[in-house]
């Protein structure tokens, strides 16, 4: 899983990405480069049009529609679907990312082993939310930081997060 996420948990709001952080963008691309990709039909329409599909990646929309397509894209109807078949195709490692709905959905299946989470130390508004973590059920290791400046005008720390066994 890989999100980025507010001190206040937002992530989004009216369907859309609130911050503008290119360096924590770049980490997200270089993170997911020629992976499998899975995402809400939300996030996906979130994406502009320009970027969507992602390119270099397996683009995998979960949605509850049976008749809903998009080009170059694999619909599915669960992550858990969406898991098989990127496993089917050889994917290592299978990136679940976002939005709120299919990060608690993954969460909360226990369908997650790894995350990259990019904590962002100010409070934005608005109306989509990460879930609250067990962090007592996580192994945390800071990868990065990085102090605002004109470019990235927010402090953040990204922090990888593995599941600890049972
Ligand atoms: N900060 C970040 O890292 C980050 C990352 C990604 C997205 N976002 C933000 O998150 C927001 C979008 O998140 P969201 O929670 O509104 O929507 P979402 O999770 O992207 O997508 C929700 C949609 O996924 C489908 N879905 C959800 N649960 C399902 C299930 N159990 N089985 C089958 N399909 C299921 C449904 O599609 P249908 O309605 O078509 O059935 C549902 O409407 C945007 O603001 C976006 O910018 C933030």
């Amino acid at each position: 899983m890989i999100a980025a996420i507010a001190k206040n948990n937002v992530i989004g709001k009216n369907n859309q990405l609130i911050w503008n952080l290119p360096r924590d963008m770049k980490f997200f691309m270089d993170s997911t480069m020629n992976r499998h990709i899975i995402m809400g039909r939300k996030n996906f329409e979130s994406i502009p049009n320009k970027y969507r599909p992602l390119k270099n990646r397996i683009n995998i929309i979960v949605t509850r529609n049976k008749n809903y397509e998009a080009n170059s894209c694999k619909v599915v109807s669960s992550v858990q679907e969406g898991l098989e078949y990127a496993k089917k195709n050889g994917e290592a490692e299978c990136f679940i990312i976002g939005g709120g709905q299919i990060y608690k959905h993954a969460l909360d299946l226990g369908l997650v082993d790894k995350m990259y989470l990019t904590h962002i130390n100010s409070n934005f508004d608005g109306d989509t939310y990460f879930p609250d973590l067990n962090h007592t059920q996580w192994d945390s290791k800071v990868m990065f930081t990085n102090t605002a400046d004109e470019k990235n005008p927010h402090d953040f720390k990204v922090v990888e997060y593995s599941k600890k066994l049972a």
